[in-house]
């Protein structure tokens, strides 16, 4: 096999190792897909400055987020059916976040339960919530996520409605996939990924199956969302899911300056500008656009933190430079963790430190406090 040095070959090994539909999932973004690949060209346009002769000893990349200790400014994002890509993936990918020291965050539509994950890791992992039509059992869901230990919450609050992803229609997304002969045929060609299948029960939404009034099954995304979701939600509704909650609380999603100072004004810990990885408004400013614009009008009143195309330490530290306080991983993780389980999803982390360590060094920093908008270029960055 070949060597893996980096995300791309995580994807290319996941793209031949995890069945078509799920894949594409992962991969994709909605209509055009023209934020999704915006969230990533555009940290290419973004240019560092080479310092030389700096004594580069004694370099740690470990700082807070919310006030965890983390080993670098990168959290694992939420993301859905993650348990598709390999058996049991949520757990894995929150044992390797553990064993790194960075936060694993759990989503509402995992496949690994809540409960699940926690008898699985030592460390606290962190909960996204999407807001239901029922919302007693978004009540039980928050009551959960903290007998589950959860030491933040976040409210996801661009996804009350889905945008939509030609592939998954095309595909006929649903978990566990329905048994076609196109299906059947495409999983013969992923044996690992079916053993991994075979030798778990895991293979449904745990956090919905089985909890939620009259769900039994439900595997189809489209069919999930649709049922689910629930489309009046505002910020009416986070103050009440602030309250019930009662810890910290992070509000994922925001892309406008408009919707920045609410949140601020909500009196959340932190929020993430996000457009949900391309997969939600095509047509969607990339994220780390946005990211100057959202710092410099509130980051004095909530922490900042970023997702959307990261796929290495030198996006983090661009990241960083732009004043966000943590970055979150989403398709390069899940990358790893279909390429190769557990491992896989270590050694994600591991390139992206390696290349966060290194690159900080290039720019003549040796500590992520040292990092600001003077090691980028001046004109190549968004302001
Ligand atoms: C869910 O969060 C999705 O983007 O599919």
């Amino acid at each position: 096999m070949t060597v893996i040095t980096n995300i791309e070959d995580l994807r290319r090994l996941a793209q031949k190792r995890v069945p078509r539909m799920f894949y594409d999932y992962a991969d994709a973004g909605s209509w055009t897909e023209s934020t999704y690949r915006a969230n990533e060209s555009d940290f290419q346009d973004i240019k560092l400055r080479q310092r030389v002769a700096v004594n580069l000893e004694n370099r740690s990349t470990r700082t807070k987020m919310i006030g965890v200790d983390v080993a670098m400014p990168v959290a694992i994002a939420p993301t859905g059916m993650t348990g598709m890509q390999h058996a049991d993936g949520e757990i894995l990918a929150a044992k390797a976040a553990e064993a790194f020291g960075i936060p694993f965050t759990l989503s509402t539509m995992s496949i690994c339960s809540l409960e699940d994950v926690a008898a699985n890791t030592t460390a606290p992992f962190w909960f996204q919530l999407y807001v239901m039509r029922d919302r007693e059992f978004v009540g039980r869901l928050i009551d959960r996520a903290k007998a589950a230990r959860c030491s933040a919450l976040m409210l996801t609050l661009d996804l009350q409605i889905l945008g939509q992803r030609h592939k998954d229609l095309k595909n006929g997304l649903s978990a566990p996939p329905k048994l076609t002969l196109g299906n059947i045929a495409n999983m013969m060609t992923k044996p690992r990924w079916c053993m991994g299948m075979l030798g778990t029960k895991r293979r449904f939404f745990g956090n919905i199956v089985g909890h939620a009034k009259g769900v039994d099954t439900m595997g189809e995304l489209a069919h999930w969302s649709n049922s689910q979701l629930d489309p009046s939600l505002n910020w009416g509704d986070v103050e009440w899911i602030k309250k019930r909650w009662g810890g910290k609380l992070i509000l994922k999603g925001i892309q406008d300056v408009e919707d920045a100072k609410l949140a601020a004004d909500s009196g959340a810990d932190a929020l993430i500008v996000s457009n949900h990885g391309g997969r939600q408004l095509d047509g969607a400013e990339s994220s780390i656009r946005a990211l100057p614009r959202i710092v410099d009008a509130v980051g004095s009143r909530i922490e900042v933190h970023m997702d959307g195309g990261v796929r290495s330490g030198q996006d983090v530290l661009k990241a960083t430079a732009l004043g966000a306080k943590g970055v979150y991983i989403g398709r390069a993780f899940l990358y790893g963790l279909g390429a190769m389980g557990q491992t896989g999803v270590t050694k994600a982390l591991e390139l992206i430190h390696r290349e966060l360590d290194l690159t900080m060094a290039f720019s003549g920093k040796t500590q992520i406090s040292q990092v600001d908008k003077t090691i980028l270029l001046p004109g190549t960055f968004p302001v």
